[in-house]
């Protein structure tokens, strides 16, 4: 059989990590060879040996390879390299959800079109095998909700703070680690989950990509007490992508949630993800293992590479159709069980406001606690309502905000998971 020529796009934490799990593999890569390598810098934490290396990653695309892995992040770029290696009839194997799903639609069919293939395993979940398993093993089950922690450093810094640290500390951690993305805005702001779960859901639903127009939002305003006050109803904080179909269309979002400690999610801690999938032939069900890190994705890109070097003529995985456009419900309409961090003046009667702008609302009111005062002499008062419309908790928290007596707020969605 001939040899798997590869050439690498990109030399940072996950292309040198797939270079050294490649060459340090005993042998059971004998039939894969790494030609060449596309890094416009050398990488003091890995020595290329005597592997070609291309200054400009587009010489890779000209190179005598079957597939191009691509490993630079970013969209823009990565969509030309990407596009390129397809017309000249190269295979792409790629960990960028980014690029999978502003783009993913037209890369596709350009590798239809150029009969080759693009494949994608380690965009979500790095090397915890997600995709193919959803486009193949999955293909007999119609699938309502896939619902998940899907971003490996949110998961290392809430669960990190869970234990007491500070968001600013975990966050550089899980940079020097390698967990974070290039840019770890795209982690902490959601905008990461968020594209992974449009991807998930697109597969899920056998349907296109979807607008960017959903619910996504960031643990930036999650703060330590936030854990200290879900402990207190055995919870805790965590970030979760949905994607659940009904009869009226998808509803979609990216957002942090607190979930019951009982929850199968809520135990997976540091870079773990996991994804609880709702089918009707296998019922519910997990998968869950790490989300992040060099070995991780190496896992999945070498999944990738086994599924062509074995499948050169079948495809290895099934492609959504794309034809069928997604309806996302609008979020307002959602209704949720909300967290309620409000900071109020310490003056007598601030409870009985809260309750009236609840009641005008017709929010019920689960639980009303009112914390130890804090430094500057606000008080945190913390409430778990019962189930509203998204749109009414809104209005009700801005005539919160319009108060003088509230000095800051904040909600956390709660989920049934
Ligand atoms: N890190 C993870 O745990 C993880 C997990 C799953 C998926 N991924 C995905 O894997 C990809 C790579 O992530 P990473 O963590 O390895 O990032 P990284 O450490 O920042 O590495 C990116 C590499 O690409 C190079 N590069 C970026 N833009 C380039 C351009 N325009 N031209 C030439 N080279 C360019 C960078 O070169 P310079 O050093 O010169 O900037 C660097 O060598 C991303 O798509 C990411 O989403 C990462």
């Amino acid at each position: 059989m001939a040899k798997l020529k590869i050439g690498i796009c990109g030399w940072g934490n996950v292309a040198t990590g797939l270079y050294e799990q490649l060459v340090n593999g005993d042998g059971i890569y004998a039939d894969w060879e790494i030609c060449c390598i596309g890094a416009r810098r050398d990488n003091p934490k890995c020595n290329s040996g005597s592997t070609k290396i291309f200054r400009d990653i587009f010489e890779v695309v000209e190179a005598d390879i079957d597939v191009l892995v691509e490993l630079i992040g970013g969209v823009e770029t990565a969509k030309d390299l990407i596009t390129r290696a397809l017309n000249s009839g190269k295979h792409v194997v790629t960990a960028n959800k980014a690029v999978i799903f502003e783009h993913g639609e037209e890369l596709i069919n350009l590798a239809i079109k150029n009969n080759v293939k693009l494949l994608f395993e380690s965009a979500v979940c790095a090397g915890t095998p997600v995709i193919k398993m959803l486009s193949n093993d999955l293909s007999a089950n119609k699938i309502s909700q896939v619902a998940g922690m899907l971003n490996g450093t949110t998961n290392f810094i809430l669960s990190n703070m869970e234990e007491g640290a500070s968001y600013e500390s975990v966050l550089q951690e899980a940079q020097e680690k390698g967990y974070a993305e290039p840019d770890p805005s795209l982690d902490v702001n959601g905008t990461d989950a968020a594209h992974k779960i449009g991807i998930l859901a697109a597969l899920a639903f056998n349907s296109g990509l979807p607008a960017s127009d959903f619910h996504i939002e960031g643990i930036e305003n999650i703060q330590s007490q936030d854990f200290i006050y879900a402990n207190d109803f055995h919870m805790t904080v965590k970030h979760l992508a949905v994607a659940k179909l009904n009869n009226k269309g998808v509803e979609l979002r990216s957002h942090p949630v607190m979930l019951s400690k009982d929850s199968s999610l809520a135990g997976l801690k540091g870079v773990r993800n996991g994804i609880q999938f709702d089918t009707n032939l296998l019922g519910e069900f997990l998968v869950a293992g790490s989300g992040a890190g060099r070995e991780s994705t190496a896992s999945g890109l070498i999944s990738d590479l086994f599924a062509l070097s074995k499948s050169k003529k079948s495809s290895p995985m099934q492609y959504p159709d794309f034809s069928k456009k997604p309806n996302l419900l609008n979020f307002d309409d959602l209704i949720f069980k909300y967290y309620v961090y409000l900071e109020v003046k310490d003056e007598p009667g601030v409870l009985a406001l809260i309750s009236k702008i609840f009641a005008e609302h017709a929010i019920g009111v689960d639980k009303i606690i009112q914390k130890d005062q804090l430094d500057n002499s606000s008080v945190p008062v913390v409430i778990f309502t019962d189930p509203i419309i998204e749109s009414e908790m809104q209005i009700a928290l801005q005539d919160l905000e319009n108060h003088p007596v509230i000095l800051n707020s904040k909600i956390i969605r709660i989920e049934d998971l």
